[in-house]
C-alpha cells in the first residue's frame, strides 16, 4: 500500500463514518416505527420515506458533490411525484446513484422502494428497517402465489402509497463472462442477443405490471439505461468503496456516468403476459442499441 492508498482509505473512513452512524440511527428509528405501522401504516410510510430521504440524499451528495461524480442524462422528462414501475440494466453496485439522480429531480427519492427477501424480517435493525419502510418483501416463489402477491403489493395497491418500485430486470450484474452465457442462451433459444446487456428476466416484470396496473396512481413504467466508462473502457464502473472514498471521480479518475430514461404510460403496455414479456425483450434490444451508440459517442470524445 502506497501513501496515496493510505490517504484514500483515511479519506473514505472520514467521509463514511458520519453516514454509517446516520444509518444505524435510521435503522433504530425505523425499527421503533415498525410496531406503530400496524396502527398507522400511512403515517409510518411517510415518516420512513422522510428518514430514508435524508440518508439517500446524503450518500448522493458524497458521490456527486464531495467525490465529483458527474452524471449526464438523456431521454424523457419525468413528471414530478408520479408513481412508477422502474426497470434498469444492472452493471455495478453504484447503479443506485444513477437511479437516485433521477428520483431526486422528480421529488421521489424518499419514495424509492426495492424488492427485498422476506428472510430479512428476521434481521434486527437493517431487516426491520427495510420492513418498516414498506419495501415489497418476497419469497422465492412470489410470482406464483396469488395470496403472497396481494400481500407484497398491498401498500401500493390498497393503501395507494406513492412509490418508485425499482428492479433490475437482469437479476444479476453484467460481466463479460455472464455475457458469454447470455450469447449461448440466446442462440439455443433462438433469441436476438442484446448489446452490452444480459437477457432480461421477464417473470417479475410481468407479474408486477399485471398487479400494479389495477392501481390508478401507478401510471407509468420508467425504463432506465445506465452506462459507465473508465478511461474509455465501456461499462467499467467504480467499486462502491471507490465511489465513496476517492475524489475527482469524473476528473483525474476518468469515470463517466450516464443515465437515460424512457417514460412509457402503463396504458400503452400490452395486456397479456406473453405480450408483456415480449415487450420487455424488445425494450432490451433497443436499450442495447442505445448503449452501443453511447459507447461510440464516448470513444470519440
Ligand atoms: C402522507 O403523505 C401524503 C403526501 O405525500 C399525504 O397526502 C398523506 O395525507 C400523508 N399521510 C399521513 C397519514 O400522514
Amino acid at each position: 500500500m502506497g501513501v496515496a492508498d493510505i490517504f484514500m482509505a483515511l479519506r473514505g473512513v472520514l467521509i463514511m463514518t458520519p453516514w454509517a452512524v446516520g444509518l444505524v440511527i435510521l435503522d433504530l428509528l425505523l425499527s421503533a416505527l415498525l410496531p406503530i405501522s400496524w396502527f398507522f401504516p400511512d403515517w409510518v410510510y411517510n415518516a420512513s420515506s422522510s428518514l430514508a430521504f435524508v440518508l439517500w440524499n446524503w450518500i448522493q451528495v458524497i458521490f456527486e458533490a464531495i467525490n465529483g461524480g458527474k452524471i449526464t442524462m438523456s431521454g424523457d422528462t419525468l413528471p414530478a411525484g408520479e408513481s412508477a414501475i422502474v426497470i434498469a440494466n444492472h452493471v455495478s453496485w453504484t447503479d443506485f446513484y444513477m437511479i437516485q439522480f433521477l428520483a431526486i429531480q422528480s421529488g421521489m427519492l424518499g419514495r424509492c422502494r426495492w424488492f427485498a427477501k422476506i428472510e430479512l424480517r428476521l434481521v434486527p435493525l437493517l431487516g426491520w428497517g427495510i420492513w418498516a419502510m414498506g419495501m415489497p418483501m418476497v419469497s422465492r416463489q412470489w410470482t406464483k402465489d396469488k395470496k403472497e402477491l396481494d400481500r407484497v403489493f398491498a401498500g401500493i395497491v390498497v393503501r395507494k402509497w406513492p412509490t418508485w418500485l425499482i428492479s433490475f430486470s437482469e437479476a444479476t450484474r453484467f460481466t463479460p463472462r455472464k455475457y458469454e452465457e447470455t450469447k449461448i442462451w440466446c442462440k439455443e433459444n433462438d433469441k436476438p442477443v442484446p448489446k452490452h446487456l444480459l437477457y432480461p428476466r421477464t417473470k417479475g416484470f410481468v407479474t408486477t405490471v399485471q398487479h400494479l396496473r389495477k392501481s390508478k396512481h401507478v401510471t407509468a413504467v420508467y425504463d432506465i439505461s445506465i452506462a459507465y466508462s473508465h478511461h474509455n473502457k465501456f461499462l467499467e464502473a467504480p467499486t462502491i468503496w471507490e465511489s465513496l472514498s476517492c475524489g475527482d471521480l469524473s476528473g483525474k479518475r476518468g469515470y463517466k456516468f450516464h443515465v437515460d430514461v424512457r417514460r412509457i404510460p402503463i396504458v400503452d403496455l400490452p395486456e397479456s403476459d406473453a405480450e408483456l414479456a415480449k415487450w420487455l425483450e424488445t425494450r432490451w434490444i433497443a436499450k442495447g442499441e442505445f448503449l452501443e451508440e453511447k459507447r461510440e459517442e464516448w470513444s470519440k470524445s
